[in-house]
């Protein structure tokens, strides 16, 4: 819990402050938090190797396959901004052990399905339960985190994200050959039982939460046995008194008009613009497209299926390093750097197809723009997400931010093939690299660092920023 484990204003903890005991614990409870991230990588990826055959059996006109691979990100827009209400109205463990069980229900009927209608109605269940956890798998962890090492936890979300893919892709590597595209979806259970298991055995539910909810005494004991009764006592007691500023709050205006109060502005203004900037970049046309692209440099796509494991594992990698960096460069240079490299390097990728640079470059270009994005804008997005917004309006926040974050998500994928035989290939990737270019700018001026600060410093920051600039 970003505020639930804060110590006092000002000190920063380094990574040994949290008890080793603890911090292992924590970060179990994490790592099956994260299945929820496992299970949007796993279900956004699994579908473009088992497309090819699904639509040798289902007879599938171009527009039908679309349909199958879009349906969802419209299933993940709905899912993410029903989320918010549930996560508040039912805890985020609950939350989260339901959209476990729409998973389950997701695969089954994608796994079954006897027709195009069947299989559009399970992707659109799997996208409900997708954008769900999207949206609240950021706001659990933040809020079973300290401070110290917060950032690393909240990353594991888009680890799991970036390893969900990589398995999907590796998945459907494994049943080309038998051409089972059952069995690519079926796999999906798996993980999705275990996180119903983990809400059910495993998790404790949010301190904050329960504080929220009028019972301090449940988040006290779970927090005495983790870190002692002093430092319990602290927590708690700053925690209510965060409870009760809410509770004068949400008197003052309710549902999502407290999103829209002046306080709120600045994390509202930066949680939906950098969800609209980390798909507006264009990554998803790499993530969903890499063998279409490839093939257009000249390269054969009979290997398709096996690019996309390459490119799954260089944004595994790079993600891996942007967890080590989170809690010690800090949100803010990561963003920038990375927004920096994106740029020039999907400038150099669009160069290389307008004056025809030769498959070689094309190549490493797009590596150096997955690696620049998996190194910071990718991971940090999720990270900032869960810590930004006041507790009072986290969930809210999130789930709105996600929506608009899988809102552009569509947008990008649905026009990027249009776009690129209307301009150009190369000339659609200079637009995203002129994106890249104002989101930098962007984050320059606004994005306060939010490393090693409770809730209360984080909201004192961004309102020096937005108040300083006007
Ligand atoms: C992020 C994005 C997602 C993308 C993924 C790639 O999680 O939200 O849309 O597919 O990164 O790693």
């Amino acid at each position: 819990m970003a505020q639930g484990f804060s110590r006092e204003p000002g000190t920063h903890g380094p990574l040994e402050e949290v008890p080793k005991r603890a911090a292992r614990k924590i970060t179990l409870w994490a790592a099956a938090i994260a299945l929820g991230g496992f299970l949007f990588g796993f279900d956004t990826g699994v579908i473009s190797g088992a497309l090819l055959f699904i639509r040798e059996d289902f007879a599938l006109s171009s527009l039908q396959q679309s349909s199958v691979v879009s349906v969802l990100l419209i299933g993940a827009v709905v899912g993410s901004m029903l989320s918010g209400k549930l996560a508040d109205r039912i805890g985020r463990r609950r939350t989260l052990g339901l959209v476990g069980l729409v998973f389950l229900g997701g695969t089954a009927v994608v796994t079954f399905a006897d027709g195009f209608l069947m299989l559009l109605t399970g992707r659109i269940v799997l996208g409900l339960s997708v954008g769900a956890a999207s949206a609240t798998v950021p706001v659990y962890l933040s809020e079973i985190s300290p401070p110290a090492i917060r950032g690393r936890l909240l990353t594991l979300n888009q680890l799991m994200i970036t390893v969900g893919i990589l398995v999907a892709y590796l998945v459907n590597l494994a049943f080309s050959a038998s051409e089972q595209w059952r069995a690519m979806f079926a796999v999906g259970a798996v993980p999705a039982a275990l996180l119903v298991a983990a809400t059910l055995w495993l998790l404790p539910e949010s301190p904050q939460w329960l504080i929220t909810h009028g019972r301090p005494e449940v988040a006290h004991r779970g927090i005495t046995a983790l870190i002692g009764k002093d430092a319990a006592d602290e927590i708690v007691r700053r925690a209510q008194r965060r409870a009760a500023g809410q509770r004068a709050d949400r008197e003052k205006s309710a549902g999502r008009e407290k999103l829209l109060a002046p306080d709120v502005r600045p994390a509202l203004v930066i949680g939906l613009t950098l969800a609209a900037v980390q798909q507006l970049g264009g990554i998803n046309t790499i993530i969903y497209y890499a063998p279409t692209i490839i093939e257009q440099t000249g390269l054969s796509s009979s290997n398709s299926i096996l690019y996309s494991v390459c490119i799954g594992v260089i944004n595994l990698v790079m993600t891996l390093v942007a967890l080590r960096l989170v809690d010690r460069a800090g949100r803010r240079p990561m963003v920038l750097v990375s927004l920096a490299l994106m740029a020039v390097s999907v400038f150099l990728l669009g160069l290389s197809f307008v004056v025809e640079l030769g498959s070689g470059l094309t190549l490493l270009f797009m590596v150096v723009y997955i690696a620049a994005y998996a190194g910071g804008l990718g991971p940090v997005f999720w990270t900032l997400i869960g810590e930004i917004f006041p507790p009072s309006v986290r969930a809210e926040g999130s789930s709105v931010s996600t929506a608009v974050n899988w809102v552009s998500n569509f947008a990008v994928s649905l026009t990027f093939l249009p776009l690129a035989a209307a301009l150009g290939q190369g000339e659609t990737f200079w637009i995203f690299a002129a994106i890249c270019v104002l989101a930098f700018l962007f984050v320059a001026r606004y994005l306060p660092e939010t490393k090693g600060r409770d809730a209360d410093e984080i909201d004192r920051a961004l309102h020096q920023r937005f108040r300083s600039r006007q």
